[in-house]
């Protein structure tokens, strides 16, 4: 592996830091779904707290609002019995001109472990990961347009549970491609993984112009686009990064792309309808298809915990020596 994603393995190929899902081995994601897999299991039992990083200090730095990974991360923290800080970054000292490189060494000084980060400028955690005290981890939690890898990883792994190898699979991801970091890191995942058939579905104002280097076919009609596929990922307009109008309204946008039970019919018939949340109804999805009985959204968010747990103890593991 070359350039910035080289950061995260070490020579010998082990996970140090989590980044990027680009240029990931299969071997390592396939890993981190087994390992996350072991810790599902042991969700449902009344104990639900495992050791493995006890007397470890995670940091949950979040420049940018989160409601599923900031508390999932927080609550697979807990079940791996770390003590979690979450630090409040608008009443934080960034506030008064601090910058992230001093805030970061000030945290390191506090003899954190690991960091977990999200932040709007696409780059910041592999700032972080590039000038952080050796021994400490750094989890992407979000950058920008660039990466979740997280979220891939939890995708990927709803997709094995429910549809078994991504590398027998049609996937159709739809929506506002151009400005989703979720659609990037699973495209890199779902390459790793060896999925044959991934395709983009949305007018070419929401599609990036790169997707033909990934293997992604596009596909303005939906109708088109949805044919026989195994697995419906919906993606919300994501406004708060569009620069300039990119569609006439949303209601119109649901008019060609949202997902109804009728569009639905085109896929297989037991394709599973995937949507990392927050989801805006009568947008992107229709509530029927939301909380129909094909849409596994709320799996997704369960095996986000697992899929941070695992991520959690294999960085750690590696960067302090330990074997997780
Ligand atoms: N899927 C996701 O990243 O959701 P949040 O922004 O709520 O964390």
């Amino acid at each position: 592996m070359h350039g910035p994603a080289a950061l995260q393995l070490t020579p010998d190929g082990r996970l140090k830091h989590l980044l990027t899902t680009e240029g990931l081995p299969k071997s390592l994601i396939t890993e981190l779904l087994d390992t996350a897999e072991t810790f599902l299991s042991s969700q449902g039992q009344p104990v639900k707290k495992v050791p493995l990083l006890r007397g470890k200090t995670v940091v949950n730095l979040f420049f940018e609002n989160s409601t599923r990974t900031r508390t999932t991360f927080d609550i697979a923290a807990h079940r791996l019995s770390a003590d979690v800080v979450t630090l409040d970054i608008r009443t934080s000292s960034a506030s008064k001109g601090e910058t992230l490189f001093d805030t970061l060494k000030n945290l390191e000084a506090m003899q954190a472990d690991l960091f977990v980060v999200r932040h709007s400028a696409g780059g910041a955690p592999f700032f972080i990961a590039d000038r952080v005290t050796p021994n400490i981890a750094v989890i992407n939690a979000g950058d920008g347009t660039h990466a979740h890898p997280t979220q891939a990883l939890l995708d990927l792994m709803t997709i094995r549970k429910h549809k078994g190898d991504p590398a027998n699979l049609s996937v159709a991801i739809i929506g506002d491609l151009k400005h989703s970091r979720v659609a990037r890191s699973l495209i890199h995942g779902l390459r790793g993984m060896g999925c044959p058939d991934i395709r983009a579905i949305g007018p070419g104002t929401l599609l990036p112009s790169d997707l033909g280097h990934l293997g992604v076919h596009t596909f303005h009609n939906i109708d088109d686009g949805l044919r026989d596929v195994d697995v419906v990922v919906l993606l919300r307009l994501q406004k708060e990064r569009m620069t300039s109008a990119l569609l006439p309204s949303e209601r119109e946008f649901f008019n060609l792309y949202g997902m109804t039970e009728s569009r639905l019919a085109l896929a297989k018939d037991n394709a599973i309808v995937m949507h990392p949340g927050p989801i805006n109804r009568g947008v992107e999805i229709a509530n029927e298809v939301a909380d129909g009985p094909q849409a596994v959204i709320l799996d997704q968010v369960t095996n986000g915990i697992a899929i941070r747990m695992a991520v959690m103890a294999m960085t750690l593991s590696t960067q302090q020596g330990g074997h997780s």
